[in-house]
C-alpha cells in the first residue's frame, strides 16, 4: 500500500538577509502577504494536503513562529471580552486540532540538506513533504500545490520535485533538472544541479520549493559533501537519490511567488490583495486609479 503523506519539514532557519533591515529581529517566513504570514500559507497548503505533523526547523530569532502557531491566551480573551467574534475565529483556528506542530533547532545554517536532515527523528522511514514557504503558490482551482504533488506521489510512488520554467539566465538561483518521459505536466528526472551558470544549465526547469521525498534522502545527506556556497545540498543529495530510485518532477498547475526576493513578494501582495474577499474591489479601484495618474 503507498503510504501518505503525514509530515511536511518547513526549513526556516534561514537568515532572510535580502528583506534586511525587515528580518533583523524578524524570521522572513513571518513576513505578511495581505493579512497572513508566509509560513500559515504554507502549513494551510500542508494540512489541505493532509499532513498531520509540521516538522520546523528553526534557527535564532525564530521565537514567533512557535508563537504564531501556539494558543495566544491574553490576545483571545481580549477579543472574547470586545465581542469581535471573527478575529477571534481567525487566532484560534489557524491549524485544525489533529495537526501538530514540531520544532526541531538547527544549530548551525550548514544548507538545506542539513536543515533537511535534522528532520530525520521525526520523520524516521516515512515518505514526507518538504516546503520552503517563500516560495508562495496559488494552486488552480483553490487547489494547493502539496495537494496536486500528492496525487501524482499516489500515482508514481516515488519522490516528485516541484518545477517551472525559469528564465534560462537565472538559472543560477535554483536546483535545475533534466528529464525525459516529459507527458507536459510530469516528467522522469535524469539529473538534478544546483544553481548552474546558464551555460552549464541542463535545461531550465528550476525547482521551486516544494519536495515529496522517499526518507532514503537521509542516509545520502549524511554522505553529502559541502556543495554550492560551501552549504549541504538537498540537491545533490537528491542528485545521489537519483542512482537507486525514480524521481519525478511535476509542473505546478497554479502561480507561483516568489517571496524570498522583494519583486516577487510585491506581486503576491498585489495578486493576493486583488484576490482577497475584503478587500479586493477596493483595492482593484485604487490600482486602477493609480495606474490612470502614472
Ligand atoms: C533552494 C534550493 C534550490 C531551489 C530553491 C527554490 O535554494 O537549494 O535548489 O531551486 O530553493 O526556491 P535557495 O533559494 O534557498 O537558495
Amino acid at each position: 500500500m503507498v503510504k501518505k503523506i503525514r509530515k511536511a519539514v518547513f526549513p526556516v532557519a534561514g537568515m532572510g538577509t535580502r528583506f534586511l533591515p525587515a528580518t533583523k529581529a524578524n524570521p522572513k517566513e513571518m513576513l505578511p502577504v495581505v493579512d497572513k504570514p508566509l509560513i500559515q500559507y504554507a502549513a494551510e497548503e500542508a494540512e489541505e494536503a493532509g499532513v498531520q505533523s509540521l516538522v520546523f526547523i528553526t534557527g535564532r530569532n525564530k521565537r514567533s513562529i512557535p508563537d504564531h502557531f501556539d494558543k495566544a491566551y491574553e490576545l483571545e480573551s481580549e477579543l472574547q471580552e470586545a465581542g469581535k467574534t471573527a478575529l477571534l475565529q481567525k487566532v484560534q483556528n489557524i491549524l485544525p486540532p489533529n495537526v501538530s506542530c514540531i520544532y526541531l533547532r538547527q544549530a548551525e545554517a550548514l544548507g538545506l540538506g542539513h536543515a533537511v536532515l535534522c528532520a530525520e527523528p521525526v520523520v524516521a522511514d516515512e515518505p514526507f513533504a518538504v516546503i520552503l514557504a517563500d516560495d508562495l503558490i496559488r494552486g488552480d482551482g483553490g487547489i494547493g500545490a502539496l495537494t496536486q504533488m500528492a496525487e501524482i506521489y499516489e500515482r508514481y510512488q516515488c519522490s516528485i520535485i516541484l518545477v517551472e520554467e525559469v528564465p534560462p539566465q537565472e538559472t543560477g538561483k535554483y536546483g535545475i533538472v533534466e528529464i525525459e518521459d516529459d507527458d507536459g505536466q510530469t516528467a522522469n528526472v535524469t539529473s538534478i544541479v544546483e544553481k548552474p551558470k546558464p551555460e552549464d544549465a541542463p535545461s531550465n526547469l528550476g525547482v521551486v520549493g516544494r519536495y515529496i521525498l522517499t526518507p532514503r534522502i537521509f542516509d545520502l545527506i549524511k554522505e553529502t559533501g559541502r556543495g554550492t556556497g560551501g552549504e549541504i545540498q538537498l540537491t545533490d543529495a537528491i542528485a545521489e537519490l537519483l542512482k537507486y530510485e525514480k524521481v519525478r518532477a511535476y509542473r505546478v498547475k497554479g502561480k507561483r511567488y516568489d517571496c524570498g526576493n522583494k519583486l516577487g513578494y510585491l506581486e503576491a501582495t498585489v495578486e493576493f490583495g486583488l484576490a482577497h474577499q475584503e478587500l479586493g474591489e477596493d483595492f482593484r479601484g485604487y490600482l486602477k486609479r493609480l495606474s490612470d495618474s502614472l
